[in-house]
């Protein structure tokens, strides 16, 4: 068959897809996964099994970061394609999870049609990309990228009081294959888009250009315990009430600033959380991001100020320290237009577009031309078990990695 009419298996990758997501099942067909729990493990060896069957050869690295390797008939930088199969706790079975295993049946579809290419192609398997078990986001992809310091990774402590680098070891991860292992040639990850405008606009192929930037901050107040009952409103420290006035801060925020700028309040812990007595501390975790870096710096701005403000008017303590930090990014402008008119050529509907999400293509944006390609989200519906893509555009996006891919790689 000449390579311009393969097509990968739709069947195979949603099988794929569906035996993945039986690790970590959760009702409503989602997924948790939290980076490298005994859920992100199991589902770790079954990629790897995968892979190996693909006869990739396997690498790992010592954050946790999963190659693997197909030979190309020269030994060039390699194509490298993948995403990540951690999930956050109430996660879907599509996000990261198709970037990784669309690569692995492109893979299996060169094989199957005796396809060689030049360069070597590497399916790659990102460590803690999500974040919310270990901050910040895309972690094994920024130690990848030299982005962070190993030894600093893997102090890491997360939500539940785990370290980074004792749960890697755990679970057997923690690999030997040197850092930086495979510089790639160009990075390319296909995910669905997890925001409304392709299912909005009936468009099957995103093109992604551009990717927000990113600022995750843990904000610690401090106050005073008393009775509910008996202190007067005036006399009280409330941690609880500087907490919800946070939050509220923070959607205010996003409205004055408009355009682009999106605030969330994810996370939020009273202490000692109980029904009558006035919070002594509360922790509030807070998510800006803009595609704009000016405008995200003046949001974090606003933010201080007002939390200046909150301490004094209401006799609280209160520290921030950031969990994350990321500029966005414009993606590689020529893989781009090589994903438009992949996507053209291939008989597919597509539009460029910005990704509100962090994706490990972000990082590799800072060493190898990268950029990313997006399937619709049924109602834009992502982070919850009921992320949604239909099998026809699972299979477009794959088809446009594969062949996008193959011309990377020739
Ligand atoms: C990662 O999925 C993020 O965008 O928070
Ligand atoms: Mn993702
Ligand atoms: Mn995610």
């Amino acid at each position: 068959m000449k390579a311009e009419a393969l097509r990968i298996d739709a069947d195979r990758l949603l099988a794929r897809l569906g035996t993945l997501a039986e690790i970590g099942a959760i009702e409503g067909g989602g997924c948790c996964r939290l980076a490298l729990t005994d859920e992100d493990r199991a589902g770790r060896d079954l990629v790897v099994r995968w892979m190996r069957e693909l006869g990739l050869e396997v690498s790992i690295d010592p954050i946790g970061n999963i190659f693997g390797c197909r030979a190309g008939t020269e030994a060039a930088a390699p194509v490298m394609a993948g995403s990540h199969i951690d999930t956050v706790r109430t996660g879907g079975r599509y996000d990261g999870n198709l970037g990784v295993l669309g690569a692995l049946e492109a893979i299996a579809t060169l094989n199957a049609a005796g396809v060689r290419t030049r360069r070597p192609l590497v399916v790659a398997v990102f460590t803690d990309e999500e974040g919310a078990r270990f901050a910040p986001d895309m972690l094994g992809s920024l130690v990848y990228v030299s982005g962070l310091q190993l030894e600093e990774a893997l102090a890491t402590v997360g939500i539940d009081g785990a370290v980074l680098g004792d749960e890697l070891r755990r679970i057997g991860y923690a690999g030997a294959a040197p850092l930086g292992i495979h510089r790639p040639h160009a990075y390319l990850e296909l995910h669905i888009e997890q925001g409304p405008v392709l299912d909005a606009e009936g468009v099957t192929i995103g093109a992604v250009e551009n990717l927000q930037g990113i600022s995750w901050q843990k904000i610690a107040i401090t106050g005073q315990s008393n009775h509910a009952g008996t202190t007067p409103m005036r006399l009280r420290h409330d941690a609880g009430y500087g907490a919800a006035a946070v939050g509220n801060f923070l959607r205010q925020l996003a409205r004055e600033l408009g355009g682009d700028q999106v605030c969330t309040m994810g996370r939020v812990a009273l202490h000692p959380n109980l029904i009558n007595v006035i919070a002594a501390r509360a922790t509030v975790c807070a998510d800006l991001r803009n595609t704009d870096e000016a405008r995200l710096r003046e949001a974090e701005r606003r933010l201080a100020a007002f939390l200046e403000e909150l301490a004094r008017a209401e006799g609280l303590r209160i520290t921030s320290r950031p969990l994350a930090r990321f500029e966005p990014v414009r993606f590689d402008p020529g893989l781009v237009q090589l994903v438009e008119r992949t996507a053209a050529r291939l008989g597919y509907t597509h539009r460029r577009m910005t990704s509100g999400a962090g994706h490990d293509a972000q990082m590799l944006a800072r060493i190898c031309a990268a950029a990313m390609v997006f399937v619709p989200s049924v109602r834009g519906i992502s982070h919850n078990p009921a992320e949604h893509t239909e099998t026809a555009d699972l299979a477009a996006g794959a088809n446009v990695l594969l062949h996008s891919l193959m011309e990377l790689a020739a």
